[in-house]
């Protein structure tokens, strides 16, 4: 698996060392990135020694065992704890990943913990994604009509039609595909990456929608969708097991079909 860049604020000072508690046996390091802004210091990686008969068995148990037992200033986003709500994504032992699916047993050695790659760190895990999410909104993930909505029910879709949307619906947003991709890192204000643009394709083929050709026209630009040069990084990383390459794959398949009428 590929190992990614660290965040953009990145010269690393010595960081601080925590032993385990006395008597512990089963101990496993945690290398974790700290950076505070206000601080003016440089960003340091801490070393947290965790006994893991006392830990839960996920990576996330582990931050935050270490922010209840052992540091409480590590600061990191969490919210659902199974994969559902995207935000405790990491740099995990050098892949973009969920701290709450992600087993420790599964690595050797010491766990190394970074903040998302190439993204201003707000402090210590915590990445902005302002310009992520307004990615997101640029697209207008909601369906657009211009025909009325059926008086006395849903607008609704044959099985067919949904099941169109399967390996897109499941995307939680959780930024790992779009901060593992090379092309996203260097044109990132002006490629949209591999979550928005999966999360467009999700509009394109979603049949209640009547606005195809105007989202197409939106994305018909040299940056906003032909950044994509098929590194698949974004593939391999996602933890949903989702494929963003191949809905890029899929608009621009789109968009030769349009011009080709
Ligand atoms: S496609 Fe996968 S990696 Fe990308 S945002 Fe969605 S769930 Fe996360
Ligand atoms: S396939 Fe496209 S979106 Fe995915 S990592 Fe490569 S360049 Fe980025
Ligand atoms: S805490 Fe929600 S996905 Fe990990």
């Amino acid at each position: 698996m590929a190992q990614f860049r660290l965040p953009k604020n990145s010269r690393i000072g010595k960081g601080k060392h925590f032993a385990a508690p006395e008597g512990a046996s089963h101990i496993k390091t945690f290398r974790v990135y700290r950076f505070d802004p206000e601080s003016g210091e440089n960003p340091r990686i801490d070393s947290y020694d965790i006994d893991l008969d006392q830990c839960g068995p996920m990576v996330l148990d582990a931050l935050i065992k270490i922010k209840n037992e052992v540091d409480p200033t590590l600061t990191f986003r969490r919210s659902c704890r199974e994969g559902i709500c995207g935000s405790c994504a990491f740099n995990i032992d050098g892949t973009n990943t969920l701290a709450c699916t992600k087993s420790i047993d599964e690595i050797r050695g010491e766990v190394k913990i970074y903040p998302l790659p190439h993204m201003p760190v707000i402090k210590d895990l915590v990445p902005d994604l302002t310009h992520f999410y307004a990615q997101y909104a640029s697209i207008r993930p909601w369906i657009r009509t211009q025909s009325p909505a059926p008086p006395d029910k849903e607008r609704l879709q044959s099985r067919e039609d949904r099941a169109r949307m399967d390996g897109l619906y499941e995307c939680i947003l959780c930024a790992c595909c779009s901060t593992s991709c090379p092309s996203y890192w260097w044109n990132g204000e002006r490629y949209l990456g591999p979550a928005v643009l999966l999360q467009a394709y999700r509009w394109l083929v979603d049949s209640r929608d009547e606005a195809t050709g105007e989202r197409l026209d939106e994305l018909e630009d040299p940056f906003r969708l032909y950044r994509c040069h098929t590194i698949m990084n974004c593939t391999r990383t996602c933890p949903k097991g989702l494929n963003p390459a191949k809905a890029i794959a899929e608009i621009k398949k789109m968009m030769l079909a349009r011009r080709s009428l």
